[in-house]
């Protein structure tokens, strides 16, 4: 068959991102335009912010990605866009801009699923090193995969039906995202925005064991046992079982620390300093860092490891799946990534992750997510709208 051109285009947070796949499995073409230094000084992202700095960035952007591939709007095959879950008005951006070429073009549109994406992430890394293409490196289904980012700690049980997947979501959180809770726990360390990859890098400079959060600080009563939950759903979820998890917990338990330790003042101090770097290197972040926040950060860091890994091969046991992926912003992380594949060797579990460019929001992921789509000739109305809370089936 001859080689697909898509041009994916993903607007649903603070990334404006195009790029240009073919066959699902080359990236020929990526670029991402971050807005991360726009929010920084607001701690978190400003929909409304994000909305008009993804209407500035989003026609150099995808001009930028087709020269880089050397493709032009009319030698695409396709367009691909991100439909939900994400910020509606930022949605938006981006779903009016592909309706509007793909119309002008005559050419098909594919609206993709954010989650979809980053699960694809996993299967466009290894299919750019060969791999899941027969020859002894085949994918073996059912496939786990835990999305794991700044809004979502989701665990998908993936089969295949034809060339497209079907998803089962069989936990996430009750409450914050785990990458919210890197980001809010390095906003109340003064350690800026956002906080995943900053904690990621510290850790290493701090001990691990020094601070210990209790289980019960991390642990949540089981979603079944809510009394808001109709009998329906009760019923429907007894039959199955659920893998949830909980991250405002800890969250609380670091503010509590830093109030019991008297820690206030030297995190002012932080914050302010850091506030004067326009951007701040590692050795920055060191020099305004004592032991004890290190041995905060890399302790809350290492609990946070802990909880997702263990949950999550727990549910690989139960499920019995023969593959486990893990993606999302937070898959970047250097930790999470060891203890998942000594956690994951010990298990005999092959698990996968998405290089680190493609772990965070980028439109490689759902150029390659829209392939399945373009061969099933599964095009997207042109009345199809954003949906901030789409799910994932
Ligand atoms: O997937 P993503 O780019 O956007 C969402 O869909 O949310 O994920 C962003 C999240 C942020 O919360 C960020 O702090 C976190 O991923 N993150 C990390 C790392 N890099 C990004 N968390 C832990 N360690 C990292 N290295
Ligand atoms: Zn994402």
């Amino acid at each position: 068959m001859a080689d697909t051109y898509i041009l994916g285009i993903e607007s649903s947070c603070d990334e404006t991102g195009a790029a240009v796949v073919r066959s699902g499995e080359k990236i020929v073409s990526n670029v991402v335009a971050s807005q991360i230094a726009m929010h920084q000084p607001y701690g978190g992202v400003v929909p409304e912010l994000a909305s008009r700095e993804h209407l500035r960035a989003i026609v150099p952007v995808v001009r930028r990605a087709l020269a880089d591939a050397g493709q032009t709007y009319q030698s695409l095959d396709a367009l691909a866009v991100t439909q939900g879950p994400g910020l509606a008005g930022a949605l938006l951006v981006g779903i009016s801009y592909a309706k509007a070429l793909a119309f002008a073009l005559d050419k098909p549109l594919i609206a993709v699923n954010h989650l979809e994406g980053h699960i694809h992430a996993v299967l466009l890394e290894e299919r750019q090193k060969g791999g899941f293409s027969g020859a002894g490196r085949e994918l073996n289904f059912p496939v786990l995969a835990l999305v794991v980012s700044g809004g979502h700690t989701h665990l998908y049980l993936a089969e295949q039906s034809g060339a497209n997947w079907t998803y089962r979501n069989i936990g996430r959180t009750r409450d914050d995202a785990a990458g919210e809770a890197f980001d809010k726990v390095a906003k109340l360390l003064g350690l800026g925005y956002p906080g995943g990859p900053v904690i990621d890098r510290l850790s290493s400079h701090g001990d691990p064991a020094a601070v210990k959060f209790s289980l019960s600080q991390i642990k949540h009563r089981d979603r079944r046992d809510s009394p808001t939950l109709s009998q329906e759903t009760r019923q429907e979820w007894g039959t199955r079982q659920q893998f949830d998890f909980s991250y405002s917990g800890i969250k609380t338990a670091v503010l509590r620390y830093v109030e019991i330790h008297g820690m206030k003042s030297s995190i002012d101090a932080r914050r302010r300093a850091l506030a004067e770097i326009s951007q701040p290197a590692m050795e920055d972040y060191l020099a305004h860092c004592d032991r004890q926040a290190l041995d905060l950060v890399a302790s809350f860091q290492r609990a946070m490891v802990e909880d997702l890994v263990s949950k999550t091969l727990a549910a690989a046991r139960a499920c019995n799946v023969a593959t486990l992926f893990v993606t999302g912003g937070v898959a970047a992380n250097q930790e999470l990534r060891q203890h998942f594949e000594l956690g994951a060797a010990q298990e005999g579990l092959p698990v996968y992750f998405p290089s680190r460019p493609l772990s965070t929001d980028n439109a490689a992921m759902i150029a390659a997510a829209a392939y399945p789509k373009f061969l099933a000739r599964d095009f997207a109305a042109m009345d199809f709208s954003a949906e901030a809370g789409l799910a994932l089936r």
